[in-house]
This record gives C-alpha cells, structure tokens and sequence, in this order.
C-alpha cells in the first residue's frame, strides 16, 4: 500500500455552504462529504472499547491523529459516539459519504483505522462510493434495508440473509443474545425469549405483542 506521502494529493476541498436559519438568526454551514461516526467507550456505550468484557481498546487517539494527519477535518466530520446498535459484531464505526451508509464492524485491531482512512480518501479522490479494499471486505455490511421501491441498489458486499438465528434476538432491542450466557429471558406462548437487559425483558413482559413479529 502507498504511503501517504507517495498517495495521489486529494482533490482541492471546494467550500459550499448552505443558509439556514435557528433561534430567529441566520447562520452558514459548511457541507461536508460525510461523517465518520466511531462506537467509543467514552462517549456513554456498553460494548465496544470495553476491554474488562473481553472487547480491544478502541484507540480514539489514532482516529484522532489520522484524521488530522490526512486533512480530513474539513472533508469528514469525526464523531465519537455511544452505542450505535449492532454490540454483538463490534467494535463498530459507521462512515456516512456520498449519501451512502458504509457500517463497519469487527474492528478490532489499530490497523484498521488508517485502513479505513485510506478506504475514505480513495473514495474522495474517485468521487464516488467504491466497494472496500480488500483488508476490509470481511468487515464493510449493509445495516439498513434499502427503499422498497430503490432501483439501482448500491450493494457495498454480498450480505448474507440468514434467518438462523433469529431467535437468539432480543425482541425490543433486536440484539444478538447468546442464550448460553443470557442473564435475562423468559418463556412466552411456549418459546424461551432472551434479552440483552432488565430493562428489555421489561418491556416485553409490559406488552409482548408489541415486539413479535408474525
Ligand atoms: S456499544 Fe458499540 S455498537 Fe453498541
């Protein structure tokens, strides 16, 4: 892989404003090409970063460096955020470019991070979303459905649709639960149900059909 010296200079940031109005005042702001959104344990998750249940580190000072280091500041936001959704696959981060939502997952290990950057400045000097290198094919998913009516589907990766499985969901939350370590189920209409908190089995005892799905 090059080094970043050697890479192709990005394209020159053009700055583009749009005018908006809050608090009865007009402000400017800058559109951006995307987001760069990182699970962090600093920032209120439960799962990724937290290396006392068995998860690596997530090294926000390298996502830091890297972004500064690369000149992205003004091309990608970088946010470090709470939990995102998917804690089973983790340590997760979630880039926004181009309209795309391109979700990250299994991130476990410094090398990834300038990987990512890279993935990130070869999509800015193409213009347009590009399928992922191959460092990171095995960890690039489609998280989100597509518009019933989309016609040109991008696909970033051939996703599996496996049901199996799918009774290992919590119900209110839709995250993985592996029953063998589950703290929290219940039996309901003669299937055992698990959940990931009291705070889900809760609600489910509140109301369970609210959350079963036909
Ligand atoms: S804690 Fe990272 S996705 Fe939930």
């Amino acid at each position: 892989m090059a080094s970043v010296d050697e890479r192709a200079a990005l394209p020159a940031a053009t700055i583009r404003t749009v005018k908006l109005r809050a608090r009865d005042e007009d402000f400017r702001i800058v559109q951006l090409h995307g987001n760069l959104f990182v699970c962090s344990k600093a920032h209120g998750n439960c799962c990724c970063g937290w290396t006392e249940k068995g998860r690596a580190p997530v090294n926000v000072g390298l996502y830091e460096t890297e972004w500064e280091r690369r000149k992205l500041r003004n091309k990608i936001h970088l946010t470090f955020t709470g939990c995102l959704g998917p804690c089973a696959i983790g340590n997760n981060a979630l880039l926004q470019l181009y309209g795309h939502s391109i979700w990250f997952k299994d991130l476990n290990g410094d090398q990834f991070i300038p990987a990512i950057y890279e993935y990130i400045e070869a999509m800015l000097r193409a213009g347009h979303v590009l399928s992922p290198p191959p460092e990171l094919l095995a960890h690039v998913y489609n998280r989100y459905l597509p518009a019933p009516d989309a016609g040109d589907v991008v696909s970033l990766v051939a996703d599996e649709d496996d049901p199996a499985g799918l009774e290992r969901l919590d119900p209110v939350c839709l995250m993985d639960v592996d029953p063998a370590t589950a703290r929290f189920s219940l039996q309901y209409a003669g299937q055992m149900f698990y959940f990931c908190a009291p705070g889900c089995k809760k609600a489910f005892e509140r109301d369970p059909g609210a959350y079963l799905v036909p």
